[in-house]
């Protein structure tokens, strides 16, 4: 499972908008690190028109569905496994099947928790499955060895798939298809979901971790085409029915999120930031929202060890 590389020789189907004024041409294309990888089918949309644009976001809006949007399922819950955490939660954890935005600076901690996370999933029978957007597998599991999170048994016993996305920073904006060009981070999107599909399904994952979204979100160039890639990321994600965290990175010193859509998308949020008490600096750990649970909105102090992430739920920041 390590180091499952995404597909970046594709047969490519190309559909000029959502409506299907579809003219399916297929190319094979090869992408600038081609070469040992899986033949897919990738399904690409490149729209022009305004109009087309607008009842595209709509369309999918409705598919994703605010109300509805992973599946969660009111009964059943699943722990996250953080020292901490869980007892915020009303000490069942997060609904199944919930979608959970984890917003945080860099060096927060997003990483060691979602691996947390899914460590925790394999020790309750859950398997998982991390999409890393910015390390490579083999960088990324060291340093979570050295933070007391060991992952190679689970990776090597197939219950953890590491699925290694970064080379989505390389492609070009533009990629030639043929006598087309396609962008080519919709082209990468497209690629990499369904190579997280093929990961979900090969390891039987209910927990998915994508780390971070922000490396495939910042390359498209405007709000709009920003939010119909993370539509597209969400409804692939709600389709596995797995509890998915989806990581994304916040800067400390802004004031104003800049997160709002994903935030109303997803049933969950956790900031995990620092504030400045007198001449030091205090982690803060605290869950905004998180929908079919009552649980604690009030931010605690946390610490990262060499055992991984521990949050004081009966500690109080002032
Ligand atoms: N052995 C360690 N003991 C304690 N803290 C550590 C250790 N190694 C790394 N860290 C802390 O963990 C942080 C990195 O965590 P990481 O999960 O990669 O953050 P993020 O994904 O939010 O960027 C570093 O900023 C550092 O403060
Ligand atoms: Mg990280």
């Amino acid at each position: 499972m390590l180091g499952e590389r995404w597909a970046v020789k594709c047969k490519v189907h190309i559909r000029r908008t959502s409506h299907a004024l579809a003219c399916p041409e297929a190319h094979s294309i090869d992408a600038p690190r081609g070469g040992g990888i899986p033949r897919q089918d990738v399904s690409l949309w490149f729209g022009e028109e305004r109009e087309a644009r607008e009842a595209m976001e709509s369309e999918r809006s409705r598919s994703v569905d605010v109300s509805k949007s992973g599946h969660p399922d009111r009964t059943s819950y699943v722990t996250m496994g953080i020292k901490g955490v869980d007892s915020l939660l009303d000490g069942k954890g997060v609904p199944k099947g919930s979608s959970v935005l984890l917003l945080g600076a860099p060096g927060s901690g997003k990483t060691i928790f979602s691996l947390q996370f899914l460590q925790s999933g394999v020790a309750a029978g859950e398997n998982g499955v991390y999409l890393s957007m910015d390390e490579d597998p083999e960088r990324l599991l060291a340093n979570a060895k050295q933070m007391g999170v060991d992952l190679a048994k689970p990776v090597k016993e197939g219950k953890i798939a590491i699925v290694d996305a970064s080379p989505i920073r390389l492609l070009p904006a533009k990629i030639k298809l043929g006598g087309a060009e396609v962008g080519g981070h919709e082209f990468a999107l497209s690629t990499m979901i369904s190579s997280l599909v093929d990961a979900v399904k090969k390891v039987g994952a209910t927990r998915l971790v994508i780390d971070p979204i922000s490396t495939l979100i910042v390359h498209f160039s405007d709000e709009y085409t920003r939010r119909i890639a993370f539509l597209d990321l969400i409804a692939a994600a709600n389709k596995t029915k797995c509890t998915t965290i989806f990581v994304d990175e916040l800067n400390d010193a802004q004031l104003q999120r800049p997160h709002v859509f994903e935030e109303f998308l997803t049933q969950g949020v956790i900031v995990m930031s620092k504030i400045l008490a007198g001449s030091t600096f205090t982690r803060v750990f605290s869950i905004e929202k998180m929908r079919g649970i009552a649980h604690d909105t009030q931010p605690h102090p946390y610490r990262i060890t060499e055992h991984g992430i521990e949050v004081f739920s009966s500690e109080q920041i002032f």
